[in-house]
C-alpha cells in the first residue's frame, strides 16, 4: 500500500504521514499479546509506516527487542524501509519505578550502545533524550548525539517535550529533526509557543497521545477495568467527575464522526494530520484491527465546515484535568 508522505522538519527523515507508536506493547496500557504485537508491526510496514517509535525504558528493552524481533521476521524491502525513533534518558529500577533522567554524553553512549544491540540494527534514525535532564545543559545532550550522527550510530536528532527556549538552545547546537510531543484535539498546548516555534525553526514534530492514550479513541468506556499499573490509573483525566466530562466531548465528536461515516478514532487522527504538514501523528495502535482502523484516518478529509464543527465539539481546552500526573508534569520542559 502507498502512504502518504511528510518530511520531519527540513533535515530529518521522510516518513508515512502517520508512524507507529510500539510502547502500548509493552507497557502502561495493561497486557498485550506478544504475536499480535509483532503482527501489527508487520502489518503496518506492510502498509507502508515507515517510522517505528520506541524508548529504550518501554518495559526496560522490552519494546526494543519487541521491535527488533519483527524487524528480522520482516520482508527485506520493509525492513529496509523502516525508520527507528527512539528515546533514551530515563532511569529506571527492577521493581518498574522511575528515578530521573540523564543526559550526560558518557551515559548517551552507554544508553545507544545497548538499543543498538537490543534493535538489531547498525544505526537508529532518529534520537532523543525523553525528558529534558534538569542537570544537564541540552547543548551537552544534543552534542552528544551528534557526536553520534558523526560516527554514522544516529542518523537524525529529535527532541521531546522541550518547551520553546530548549528547542532554540537544542537547534543552535545541531540540526534538530523532530520534536516528539503531545498533541490531540483535547492536549493543544503546543500552539501557543512550542509550534510557532518549531516552525519558525523548520523542525517537524512526531505528535503523540493524538487518542489521548484511548481516551478519545470511541472505545474508551466509564467501567473499564484497568490493570495494576495501567498508566490511565493515574491520569488526571481518566478520574471520576474528569472522565464523564470527557467522555462527554467524545460523544460530541462521535455525532459528528457518524454524520461523516467514520469513526471517532479516525476523525481524531485526521484533526491532528490536518493541522499540518509537519505534523506526523503516532498512532498507538497494539492490534492488526485498531491498525487498520487508524490508518483509514489517512482517507479522511475534513473540510471547513467539519473542522468548525469540530472545534465547537471540542474547543481548544475542553477537557477535565491535566494529561499527566503532577509529579510527571513537573518533569516537563514543555510546560514551563
Ligand atoms: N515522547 C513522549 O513523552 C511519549 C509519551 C507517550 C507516548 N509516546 C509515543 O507515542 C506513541 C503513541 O502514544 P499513545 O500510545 O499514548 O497514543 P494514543 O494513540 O493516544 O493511545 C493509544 C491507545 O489508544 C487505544 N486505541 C483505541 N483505538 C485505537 C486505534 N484505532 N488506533 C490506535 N489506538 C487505539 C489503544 O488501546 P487499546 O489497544 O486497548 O484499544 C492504545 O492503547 C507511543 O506508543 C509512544 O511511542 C511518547
Amino acid at each position: 500500500m502507498n502512504l502518504p508522505t511528510r518530511t520531519l522538519g527540513t533535515t530529518g527523515p521522510r516518513t508515512a504521514a502517520v508512524g507507529l507508536g510500539c510502547m502500548g506493547m509493552s507497557a502502561l496500557y495493561g497486557e498485550s499479546d506478544r504475536a499480535e504485537s509483532v503482527a501489527t508491526i508487520h502489518a503496518a510496514l506492510d502498509a507502508g509506516v515507515t517510522l517505528l517509535d520506541t524508548g529504550d525504558f518501554y518495559a526496560m528493552g522490552h519494546n526494543e527487542m519487541l521491535i527488533g524481533e519483527a524487524l528480522r521476521s520482516a520482508p527485506a524491502a520493509a525492513r529496509a524501509n523502516a525508520l527507528t525513533s527512539v528515546k533514551f534518558g530515563a532511569l529506571r529500577d527492577p521493581d518498574g519505578g522511575w528515578s530521573g533522567y540523564d543526559g550526560r554524553p558518557e551515559a548517551v553512549r552507554n544508553f545507544v550502545a545497548y538499543s543498538l544491540q537490543r534493535l538489531g540494527v547498525d544505526h537508529i534514525d532518529v534520537y532523543r533524550i525523553a525528558r529534558l535532564d534538569p542537570d544537564v545543559p541540552i547543548e551537552e545532550t544534543v552534542g552528544a548525539i551528534a557526536e553520534l550522527v558523526e560516527k554514522g550510530h544516529v542518523r537524525h536528532i529529535g527532541l521531546s517535550e522541550v518547551g520553546a527556549e530548549t528547542i532554540r538552545r537544542a537547534a543552535a547546537t545541531a540540526p534538530i529533526s523532530d520534536l516528539q510531543i503531545e498533541y490531540s484535539l483535547i492536549s493543544r498546548g503546543i500552539e501557543d509557543t512550542i509550534l510557532p516555534t518549531t516552525r519558525e525553526l523548520g523542525i517537524g514534530i512526531t505528535a503523540y497521545g493524538v487518542l489521548s492514550r484511548g481516551l478519545i479513541s470511541g472505545h474508551y468506556t466509564r467501567d473499564r477495568q484497568l490493570a495494576p499499573g495501567d498508566f490511565r490509573s493515574f491520569s488526571p483525566r481518566f478520574q471520576g467527575e474528569n472522565l464523564d466530562h470527557n467522555l462527554n466531548l467524545v460523544d460530541r465528536l462521535r455525532k459528528i464522526a457518524d454524520e461523516k461515516g467514520v469513526s471517532v478514532a479516525q476523525t481524531a487522527i485526521a484533526w491532528v494530520l490536518s493541522r499540518g504538514e509537519d505534523i506526523v501523528p503516532l498512532i498507538g495502535a497494539r492490534s492488526r484491527t485498531r491498525l487498520t482502523e487508524a490508518l483509514g484516518a489517512l482517507d479522511v478529509t475534513l473540510d471547513e465546515a467539519d473542522l468548525a464543527a469540530i472545534e465547537e465539539a471540542v474547543p481548544a481546552g475542553a477537557a477535565a484535568g491535566d494529561r499527566y500526573a503532577a509529579a510527571q508534569m513537573a518533569a516537563l520542559d514543555s510546560e514551563r
